[in-house]
């Protein structure tokens, strides 16, 4: 019996990939196949500290890129270890809101850190725990703004200037076409319900072991 995916959802700010990654866990859910969801960073005790840092801690104002970078690859580390590549023995399906492509796209990209660099580091913190599908939800600027929840305070990695995002979404161009067979990219601007349907579509055809719903 083939094993249950490792499945990433990317994208930028307000692109939908939350409401995405949700969607598919309620389908999951009703199919009986076994899933959890995780996200970036977070996802562990030390991830959610790690997450706090980044994102509110008073001080972090001034975090320099490459702390944001090794922070972010540490936070992975615990959640390969920990939780994903036990899940996955376990013969249970795994989602994944945001994994290394994120680091490819911010900080390698965004924030122009040593690609050479990002690379290697991504891969030392994931082992061979490589997703084997992941969704780019593209979205311009305009509409990832209109989405954004409001009013609520923006985070440290949400105040950033239009030029940073930019770089975010032609990242993840060049991204998905350097992997094509692992990257697909989703036009995000269309309604939940298309893409939701497009999504499950191509997961049922690419992996037989969804629909063979192993707990039936
Ligand atoms: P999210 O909870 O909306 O996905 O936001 C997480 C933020 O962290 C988002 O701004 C992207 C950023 N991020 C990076 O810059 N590098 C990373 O490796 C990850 C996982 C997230």
């Amino acid at each position: 019996m083939p094993r249950l995916p490792f499945i990433t959802f990317e994208g930028s700010e307000g692109c939908g990939k939350s409401t995405q990654v949700q969607r598919l866990a309620a389908r999951l859910q009703r199919s009986g196949v076994p899933y959890l969801v995780t996200r970036e960073p977070g996802g562990t005790p030390i991830g959610e500290t790690i997450r706090e840092l980044l994102q509110f801690a008073p001080h972090n104002s001034a975090m320099t890129p490459e702390t944001e970078f090794l922070l972010f690859e540490a936070s992975r580390s615990q959640l390969v270890r920990e939780i994903i590549k036990p899940a996955l023995e376990r013969g249970v399906c795994v989602i994944a809101d945001r994994f290394f492509d994120s680091t490819t796209v911010y900080q390698g990209a965004a924030r122009k850190l040593n690609r050479k660099m990002v690379e290697r580091l991504n891969a030392f913190a994931v082992g061979d725990c490589v997703p084997d599908i992941t969704f780019v939800l593209d979205v311009d600027a305009g509409t990832a703004e209109s989405r954004m929840e409001k009013p609520r305070k923006a985070d440290r990695m949400e105040q950033q200037p239009a030029e940073f995002y930019e770089r975010v979404r032609e990242a993840y161009h060049e991204l998905a076409k350097g992997e094509p067979n692992r990257i697909v990219l989703i036009d995000g601007s269309r309604n939940a319900d298309e893409i939701e349907s497009e999504i499950w579509k191509m997961l049922c055809s690419r992996f037989s072991a969804l629909t063979t719903n192993p707990q039936s």
